[in-house]
């Protein structure tokens, strides 16, 4: 498919490209610059960014640009060129959209009753009245492409001639009643249209004027529409989100626009529905902090922890979740009217970390008073922490967990049976089998590395025998080792050290992503011994033994025996450098 799609074609829909010789250039849409380092190159069919880094084909450009999955990137892609995917259509759950593709496109028929509704609020002064008092511009509402659904029952027809089409029931826009009798579903609605991150309209949230019951009218499920996987106001914060660095997930469609109206333009809502792990996942593609902004009241509260509890498993120790409990008697909305976009900006800097949350609200669970209640937070923090699937922050949390009950670190650990927390007790995690083994030896190579430029003096203590080469973290973990004879090595050294080597990329990225978090000695220790722990169990380097088997079997090509070699000579000497401790669990 890639041959078909011209990535200068591509890029050029978002960004506007100047020539320059061969290539093309622009300033970088990833990172924020006044002097353009964004090169097209047509011939090579690739980006690359001087400034930040950011590189790569069509695809990673579109799951970039838009914060879409691999799948759903290409998707997109195919689209573009006018081709269909089938095989993707009926991936359901990865995105796509379950649409018919013989039938009507349900797509056109959004957009056509958005732009019908557009047209109505502009002759509708009662609801234009309305949202002027709610303080918004038409500049906010164009950008929300707000409207208006008028009174009456079949207005739609005017749009849609063939009103009896079953099309515009598998879209939501119209009831089938009793006796057969269909009527249009919004009806005296301020319209918020509802975008997927392509842009294009999937559903619709009516807010009646004024009170009335109920207060908003979602569209139903449709072909298009999973609440729970859509963030109301995503497609037109991307940009914001990019440069604010974060995204402020708030409860309301209102909260949406009235903080754009007031300049937050990162802000995005949930549909009603509680925070889903779809949702986590959809906004740390798109950015490394996430701020839930709920009331400060008991149901406020509520959807927070909902909102941790869901986060647990997708954290990665340099993506942060934070939480904004607002005054009782405030809105995101209500909040940012009355006190400005400065004010509203104070309280997202003074927003709770996670971990602070998770203490705070389990200690109120139970009676920090007795001892009996303090090991009960140890229970209750048990599966929370094991869903936790950042290392440094699991144990960051285990720890004061430890902490706050009183107990030392490795006794929290045993009780809650976490790896890497009790370095007196080497746990063996069984062998991971099949493709996946590749991925985690590369994770755990990556934890490894974290901990070294977190503690240098670790670098001692890596068992030369666990070394990898097939991958690059692994050949940088070899070159760190390599460095163990310096004097006062820290993590400046080290860097200055590989400065210009192929290691220097690598140990770049997880410095910055891993360590600006902080990572103690202690718990840097731990980590790195669990991390040693789970290498011991995984196989040689896989690739070497491939490659073994393919000798004996219908022998090596020329290259592949150059390879054979040198993975065997790397590893000879990296075990003759120094003998392999076996001291260090
Ligand atoms: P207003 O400021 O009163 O216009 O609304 P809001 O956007 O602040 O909404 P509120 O905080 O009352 O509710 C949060 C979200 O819950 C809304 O944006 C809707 O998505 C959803 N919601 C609220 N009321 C209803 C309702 O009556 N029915 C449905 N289906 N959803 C609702
Ligand atoms: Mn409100």
């Amino acid at each position: 498919m890639l041959n078909r799609v011209d990535i200068v074609d591509l890029v050029e829909r978002y960004v506007r490209l100047k020539k320059a010789g061969a290539n093309f250039v622009a300033c970088c849409p990833f990172h924020n610059e006044k002097s353009p380092s964004f090169t097209v190159s047509p011939s090579k069919q690739f980006y690359h960014c001087f400034g930040c880094g950011a590189h790569g084909n069509a695809i990673s450009f579109v799951m970039e640009y838009q914060g879409l999955g691999y799948v759903e990137a290409v998707k997109e892609l195919a689209d573009s060129v006018g081709m269909k995917l089938p095989e993707f259509e009926r991936r359901g759950d990865q995105g796509a959209p379950k649409t018919d593709p013989e039938g009507p496109d349900l797509y056109e028929i959004m957009q056509k009753a958005e732009h019908f509704y557009r047209e109505q609020l502009k002759g509708a002064p009662a609801a234009i009245a309305y949202l002027k008092g709610r303080g918004l511009t038409g500049v906010v509402a164009a950008r929300f492409g707000i409207g208006y659904a008028p009174a009456g029952w079949q207005n739609l027809q005017t749009v849609f001639p063939d009103y009896a089409a079953k099309a515009l029931r598998d879209c939501g826009l119209v009831i089938d009643g009793e006796g057969g009798r269909r009527y249009d579903r919004f009806r005296e609605r301020i319209m918020f249209p509802i975008l997927n991150q392509r842009g294009s309209v999937i559903g619709f949230g009516g807010r009646v004027l004024g009170d009335g019951e109920p207060k908003y009218l979602n569209s139903p499920e449709t072909p298009l529409f999973e609440k729970g996987r859509e963030l109301y106001g995503l497609s037109q914060a991307r940009t914001a989100i990019r440069e604010a660095g974060r995204v402020v997930v708030v409860e309301g469609y209102m909260d949406v626009v009235a903080l754009a109206q007031h300049g937050i333009e990162y802000a995005v809502a949930t549909l009603g529905t509680a925070t889903s792990p779809t949702h986590v996942q959809k906004l740390f593609r798109q950015t490394d902090e996430i701020v839930f902004c709920f009331d400060g009241d008991v149901a406020g509260r509520r959807a927070a922890w909902h909102a941790l509890d869901v986060s647990l498993p997708v954290l990665a120790d340099h993506k942060t979740v934070r939480f904004l409990f607002l005054p009782a008697e405030d809105d995101p909305d209500s909040y940012v009217r009355a006190h400005g976009k400065h004010a509203f900006e104070q309280l997202l800097a003074e927003a709770r970390p996670l971990s602070e949350f998770f203490l705070t609200e389990l200690r109120s669970r139970v009676d920090m008073t007795t001892l009996e209640g303090r090991s009960r937070l140890i229970h209750e923090a048990k599966p929370l922490l094991k869903r936790i699937a950042a290392p440094a922050l699991q144990l960051q949390l285990l720890k004061q967990v430890a902490q706050t009950s009183g107990i030392t670190q490795e006794e929290a650990g045993r009780l809650t049976e976490i790896r890497g927390a009790a370095p007196a007790r080497a746990t063996h995690p069984a062998p991971v089998k099949g493709p996946d083994r590749a991925m985690l030896n590369r994770k755990l190579d990556r934890e490894l590395l974290a901990c070294l430029l977190a503690h240098p003096p670790l670098v001692r203590e890596v068992p030369a025998e666990i070394v990898d080469v097939s991958h690059a973290e692994g050949r940088a973990l070899g070159a760190l080792m390599a460095l163990d004879g310096i004097e006062e090595l820290t993590h400046a050294v080290i860097l200055e050290r590989l400065r210009g080597s192929e290691h220097e990329s690598v140990l770049e990225r997880i410095g910055g992503d891993f360590l600006e978090k902080g990572m103690d000695a202690d718990i840097a220790q731990a980590v790195f011994n669990g991390a040693i722990t789970a290498i011991r169990t995984r196989e040689p380097n896989p690739r070497i033994k491939e490659l073994g088997e393919k000798d004996a079997k219908e022998g090596l090509t020329e290259s592949e025996y150059e390879e054979f070699r040198r993975l065997i000579a790397e590893g000879d000497a990296l075990k003759q450098r120094r003998t392999p401790p076996s001291t260090v669990l």
